[in-house]
C-alpha cells in the first residue's frame, strides 16, 4: 500500500472508532459518564496533555478571562468540573462554543484526568471584581437566597455538585445568574431556579459583585505537588 492509502485506511479506522464511541448524548448519558469519571482516579500528568485544547479559551492558568466570556476553572471542585463537562459534552448544558473541544476528550478516564490536572493548578488571585457599589445589598440577598447551597463563603459543596462561586469573575457569575433566572441554562438545578426567579438585575449584580470579592476556598485546589488527594475531591 502507498503511504497515502495507509493514511486513508488509518483515518477511516479513526473515524469509525469515533463514530462508535462518540461523545455521550442526552441527560442519561451525561449522568453515566459523570459517575464513571468520578469513580476513576484522575492522572494530572495525562490531564495536562488533554488540557492543551482547553487552554485556548480558559488559559494555561485556567483562570479564564476577566471579561466573563470564559470562566475560571482553577479552584473549582473536581466534581463540578466533571459534571459540567459531561453535561456540555452531552448537550445537556448548551455551550456551542466549547462543544467541539469538549468532545476531544475520548472517554471518562480522560475527563477525570483533565479535572485532576485543573485541580492541581494554583488558585488564581486576580479575578474580575464588580463595581463595588452595593456590596451590603449583595451580601443580604445572597445570604437569604443562595447560602443554603453555595455556602457562607461561596465555597459550594463538592459532594452535592454545588459550584464554588467565591472569586469567580464578576461578569461570568452575573451572566450565568441571569441565564439561570431566565431559563436559558438548561441544566440548572430546579430549586435554584425557584430561589433566583424573583431577583432583579440590580440584586443579581450586587450578589455577583459581593461574590467576586470573596476568596476561593483553599481546600478547593490541591498544591501542585500533591496530585493524589485531588483525584476524588
Ligand atoms: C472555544 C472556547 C472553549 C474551549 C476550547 C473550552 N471551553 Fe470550557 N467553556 C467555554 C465557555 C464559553 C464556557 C461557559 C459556558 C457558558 O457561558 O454557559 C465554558 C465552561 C466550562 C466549564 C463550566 C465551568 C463552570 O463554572 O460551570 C468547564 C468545567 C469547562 N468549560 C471545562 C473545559 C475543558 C475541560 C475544556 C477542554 C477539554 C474546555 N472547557 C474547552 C469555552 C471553552
Ligand atoms: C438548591 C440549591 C441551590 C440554590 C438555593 C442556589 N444554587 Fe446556584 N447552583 C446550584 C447548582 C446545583 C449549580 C450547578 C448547576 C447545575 O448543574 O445545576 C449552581 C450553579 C450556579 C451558578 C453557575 C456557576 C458556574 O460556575 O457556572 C451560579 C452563577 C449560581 N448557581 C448562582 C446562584 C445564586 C445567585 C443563587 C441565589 C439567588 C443560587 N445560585 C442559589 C445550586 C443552588
Amino acid at each position: 500500500m502507498t503511504t497515502s492509502a495507509l493514511r486513508l485506511a488509518a483515518l477511516s479506522l479513526t473515524l469509525s472508532a469515533t463514530a462508535f464511541a462518540g461523545p455521550p448524548d442526552g441527560k442519561k448519558a451525561a449522568e453515566k459518564e459523570k459517575i464513571a469519571a468520578l469513580d476513576l482516579k484522575g492522572d494530572a500528568k495525562r490531564g495536562k496533555e488533554a488540557y492543551k485544547v482547553c487552554a485556548a479559551c480558559h488559559l494555561d492558568s485556567a483562570a479564564g478571562r476577566s471579561d466573563g466570556t470564559f470562566p475560571q476553572l482553577a479552584g473549582q471542585h473536581t466534581t463540578v468540573l466533571i459534571k459540567q463537562v459531561a453535561d456540555i459534552r452531552a448537550g445537556v448544558r448548551e455551550n456551542p462554543v466549547m462543544h467541539p473541544f469538549a468532545t476531544t476528550l475520548v472517554d471518562p478516564q480522560e475527563l477525570a484526568d483533565v479535572a485532576a490536572y485543573i485541580q492541581s493548578l494554583p488558585l488564581p488571585t486576580d479575578n474580575q471584581k464588580g463595581p463595588g457599589t452595593e456590596l451590603a445589598l449583595g451580601q443580604k440577598v445572597y445570604e437569604k437566597a443562595c447560602v443554603t447551597c453555595h455556602g457562607k463563603k461561596g465555597e459550594g459543596d463538592a459532594v452535592k455538585f454545588y459550584p464554588v462561586l467565591a472569586g469567580q469573575h464578576y461578569a461570568y457569575v452575573l451572566r450565568q445568574s441571569q441565564e439561570i433566572r431566565d431559563g436559558k441554562r438548561k441544566n440548572a438545578n430546579a430549586d435554584m431556579v425557584k430561589a433566583i426567579k424573583k431577583l432583579s438585575d440590580r440584586e443579581l449584580q450586587a450578589i455577583s459583585d459581593y461574590l467576586s470579592r470573596l476568596s476561593m476556598p483553599a481546600k478547593g485546589a490541591a498544591a501542585p505537588a500533591a496530585p493524589a488527594p485531588a483525584a476524588k475531591n
